[in-house]
């Protein structure tokens, strides 16, 4: 182990992309593939050594403070912790830190499921290994992220993890078994809030419950969910918006057989419709968050105050300088 109280105090920021899922959520959970991109909503990360023998972290929503020795499992921690804790234990089982502040702050509010939780836990991880020069792969990255969010979380297909990595439109494989960015000039979505937060684990939880009790049926739909996804890739990459609009529209009738839909979604779809949006579907767990929408190429420019600001596409993890 090296010991990297040697090195004189210094300070880091990275910095890591929110995300939005466009094709594929749950079915993903189950080993078949779906569509991300990472949006410009970022985490920014500081990271200072020092020497206390403590893990000190200032956040938004919370100071908290642990000794480094002892830094316990997921559950002895506050929620808000649970994520920087659990990727500065799995650093400090590889690598000797003396102490350790850090300091988060979000451009993004929690509130619309833009992945705050894997956005901190890339950027932490990602200034731990910058401050203390030790150079990691992407792939390697993903990993250690990734058994972080599965300690915390128990589940999860990493997807997230994988947009706040290498940021940009990627075709994902659970767990990070394929990683491939999907090449377009531009995305044309727009992003509409419901004004609900949801609670992913309760999500996924409810659509494996139903998979266990209609295991064919369940099969079946995410079977679909598979084939809509790979035409997704072929269309977007071909800037085929018309064919998009259609996948969008089938893959939400899909989420709604699964039971994660409401009614309030629906609502705000058809309302988006009527005033000229061609797609539209849910994105992520369901149960509200955001919903993404594609417009008619000939309608006027879509209005509506559910519609929120934001840009796709953007640049993965990084430091900041
Ligand atoms: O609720 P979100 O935006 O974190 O998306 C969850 C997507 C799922 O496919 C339902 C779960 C997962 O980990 O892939």
């Amino acid at each position: 182990m090296e010991d990297w109280n040697m090195l004189s105090a210094k300070q880091t920021t990275s910095s890591a992309p929110g995300k939005l899922m466009l094709f594929g959520e749950h079915a993903v959970v189950f080993n078949h593939p779906c569509i991300v991109t990472a949006v410009d909503q970022r985490i920014y990360a500081q990271v200072e050594l020092n020497e206390s023998g403590k893990l000190e972290l200032v956040s938004p929503q919370l100071t908290y403070t642990r000794d480094l020795g002892n830094l316990g499992s997921p559950a002895d921690h506050p929620k808000e912790a649970q994520f920087v804790v659990e990727a500065v234990k799995l650093f400090t089982s590889k690598h000797m830190l003396a102490g350790i502040k850090i300091e988060t702050h979000n451009s993004f509010s929690s509130q619309f499921g833009f992945g705050s939780s894997s956005a901190v836990t890339v950027a932490v991880l990602h200034a731990l290994h910058t401050i203390t020069e030790v150079s990691i792969t992407k792939n390697e990255l993903f990993s250690m992220a990734y058994q972080c969010v599965l300690n915390v979380q128990g589940l999860g297909s990493g997807f997230d993890l994988a947009a706040a990595i290498w940021g940009g439109t990627l075709f994902f494989v659970t767990g990070g078994k394929t990683i491939e960015p999907i090449v377009c000039p531009s995305l044309p979505l727009k992003v509409a809030y419901t004004g609900v937060k949801a609670d992913t684990v309760t999500l996924v939880k409810g659509v494996a419950e139903l998979k266990k009790t209609y295991p064919e049926v369940v099969e079946h739909l995410l079977m679909s969910v598979q084939s809509i996804v790979l035409q997704a890739k072929e269309s977007i990459h071909n800037n085929n918006w018309d064919k998009v609009s259609q996948l969008m529209n089938i893959n939400q009738g899909i989420l709604e057989s699964l039971g994660v839909s409401t009614p309030l979604i629906r609502q705000l779809s058809d309302s988006l419709k009527q005033k000229g949006a061609s797609g539209v579907k849910l994105s992520g767990a369901g149960g509200g968050d955001c919903l993404i929408v594609l417009q008619d190429s000939d309608s006027q420019t879509l209005q509506d105050p559910s519609l929120i600001d934001v840009a796709l596409q953007a640049e993965g993890v990084k430091t900041e300088t």
